[in-house]
């Protein structure tokens, strides 16, 4: 799966009608490679996909955008970011296979495929972290992925400018509350392990300074669980789809 060109960038972006999600969109399509990592691994299995704390829905977008959108249901609990998500699917025309509401982690919907959730958990407490990856762990198909991507606590200097990236991030107002407790690795991988899971955790930061990890989760005995928990992830390796993006330029035409 290739990351999409720029033409494709603005064109998810034109999907939204406030101008800093519009920014935002374009900024992390292009520097952010964890759109492109999560569609490459959900392309094997065509499940319904829980995107838990989904923001804008920029994951449902990309999705979309190549082809490997089946059954979106995202759920944030910040009632605005729902709100766009929402008109910009509209703006997409695929508002049919996307289900959006505001709601809090603690209150997941009973979907069964995969569950993605990224950027999310260290806005949540220690404790609540490790009940929403229990939690997770119960909502996967036998042959479902989970996919994590998440700052990690670690003594580098990238720990450190993500600290500071998320300090602006909440006196901006982008995310209120801000963050709680950043994860170590063992803190993500304990509970996972605990609940069934294989985990392959790797670093998935892209062109940003940000010290990001990609953590991917398996039920053990899944169909093929050893495609994607066994083997390290690289985004240049895989291969590009047949992407198809005329589905976005017809969108477009009627912006
Ligand atoms: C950095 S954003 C990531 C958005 C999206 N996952 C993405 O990668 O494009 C983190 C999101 O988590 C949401 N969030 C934080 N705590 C939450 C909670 N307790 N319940 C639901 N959503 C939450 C925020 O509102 C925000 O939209």
């Amino acid at each position: 799966m290739q990351a999409l060109d720029r033409a494709s960038c603005d064109i998810i972006a034109g999907h939204y009608a406030n101008r800093g999600h519009r920014i935002h969109a374009r900024w992390k399509l292009a520097h952010d490679p964890v759109y492109a990592v999560t569609a490459e691994l959900l392309r094997h299995a065509r499940l319904p996909l829980l995107d838990i704390g989904c923001g804008i829905g920029l994951l449902g977008q990309y999705l979309h955008a190549v082809g490997v959108l089946s059954n979106y249901i995202g759920l944030d609990h910040d009632a605005r970011k729902i709100t766009a998500a929402l008109a910009a699917a509209r703006q997409g025309r695929f508002e049919q296979r996307v289900q959006l509401s505001s709601a809090d982690v603690a209150t997941l919907p009973a979907t069964r495929g995969h569950v993605a959730l990224l950027d999310v958990l260290h806005y949540l407490p220690a404790d609540r972290q490790h009940s929403l990856l229990m939690s997770a762990a119960t909502l996967l198909a036998p042959n479902g992925i989970l996919v994590i991507r998440n700052v990690l606590r670690e003594p580098n200097w990238r720990f450190h400018a993500t600290r500071l990236e998320e300090f602006f991030l909440t006196v901006s107002g982008w995310i209120p509350g801000g963050a709680q407790h950043y994860p170590t690795a063992a803190e993500v991988r304990g509970p996972l392990e605990s609940a069934g899971l294989d985990v392959r955790i790797e670093s998935l930061r892209g062109r940003t300074p940000y010290n990001s990890y990609l953590i991917v989760a398996q039920p053990r005995h899944g169909a093929d669980s050893s495609a994607v928990t066994r083997q390290p992830f690289r985004l240049a390796d895989a291969k590009a789809d047949a992407a198809p993006l005329d589905q976005l330029y017809s969108s477009a035409q009627s912006l």
